[in-house]
């Protein structure tokens, strides 16, 4: 007996860290780069194989919610939330989502799992419960997080999120035409994260400005979703930007795809998730894409990505 189960990446249009701190922000599921999760059925207590996330195998106690590691967390969940004694099998996870990019990799990985561990039991776990339950993963293993991630990537749906306030899903007008660059600097949205932290200690009068002023963008962002104003969105993005910069999350790599697509012609770019490294995100038209994307790439990206929001689950990575 075997089951199989997947969620997607994600990346964050606005409003990243202050939405930490009880910001709106707006995030899309990336459909075209999976997480996956396989379940096979043996005799031998349940073990873990996850080869593209460079781990050995972990055999992992189902009975422990003190796992120190993310995805046996993830799964004593699962078998907890069934209320199961034990379980065995090996769970094999393959992801195409990079990690440490702001893509999401972490959450997605987690769903898979709560997902195949409900499929293999013969039962579907409700997306408000998997959420749940990635959310703990996240706050256990990742700092602070607001909890954007584990949601968007749950319900694989574009989304207008506040911590402990709105959820709501996003529907485009029309679709949204995204490139999305990766640095290849690898980077840990809980360091970025705990730096903003530090920075709201020091200066709470600032941060507080800089959070109110991404809150009035993020909430602008969501009327130009609502009436087509591609134009003023990529202004947004940008704007975002500086003050992500200002909030220094940025890096000289980020800021340098950063220009090269707005060089080309994007309607406006900015750093995606926690920053310091991993993806920008730039907002373009169908007939600008493929210039921008040569640029993106002539600047030093590692792998450009389509995905257009709002039409299903697109994504084109041939590079
Ligand atoms: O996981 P990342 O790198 O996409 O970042 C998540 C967004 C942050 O706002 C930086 C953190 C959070 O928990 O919301």
């Amino acid at each position: 007996m075997s089951a199989k189960a997947s969620a997607p990446g994600k990346a964050i249009l606005v409003g990243e860290h202050a939405v930490v701190y009880g910001m709106p922000a707006i995030a899309l599921p990336l459909s075209g780069i999976r997480a996956n999760a396989t379940f096979r059925a043996t005799r031998s207590p349940l073990t873990l194989i996850a080869e593209d996330l460079a781990r050995p195998p972990l055999t992992i106690d189902t009975g422990s919610i003190e796992s120190s590691d993310p995805l046996a967390l993830m799964a004593a969940l699962t078998v907890q939330y069934f209320g199961l004694e034990s379980l065995q099998g090996e769970i094999r996870v393959q992801s195409d989502i990079p990690i440490a990019s702001g893509l999401g990799s972490g959450a997605a990985v987690s769903a898979a799992i709560g997902r195949v561990i409900a499929q293999f039991h013969g039962a579907i776990i409700p997306n408000e419960a998997l959420n749940r339950l990635v959310f703990e993963v996240e706050k256990e293993h990742h700092g602070t997080p607001s909890g954007i991630d584990n949601t968007v990537v749950v319900y694989e749906l574009p989304v207008y999120f506040s911590k402990g306030g709105s959820l709501d899903f996003l529907e485009f007008a029309d679709p949204l035409w995204i490139l999305l660059a990766d640095s290849g600097i690898a980077s840990l949205t809980r360091d970025a994260v705990a730096d903003v932290r530090t920075q709201v200690r020091l200066a709470p009068a600032q941060s507080a400005r800089v959070f109110d002023d991404i809150g009035s963008i993020v909430n602008e962002a969501r009327d130009c979703i609502d009436y087509s104003n591609g134009a003023r969105l990529g202004e947004l993005m940008s704007a975002n930007h500086r003050l992500l910069q200002a909030l220094n999350v940025s890096c000289p790599e980020l800021d340098h795809l950063v220009e090269a697509a707005l060089h080309a012609g994007a309607l406006g770019a900015k750093l995606s998730g926690g920053g310091r490294g991993g993806n920008i995100i730039a907002l373009v038209e169908e007939e600008t894409a493929p210039a921008v994307k040569q640029c993106l790439i002539e600047a030093g990206a590692r792998q450009v990505m389509l995905t257009v929001a709002g039409q299903g689950s697109q994504i084109d990575d041939s590079d």
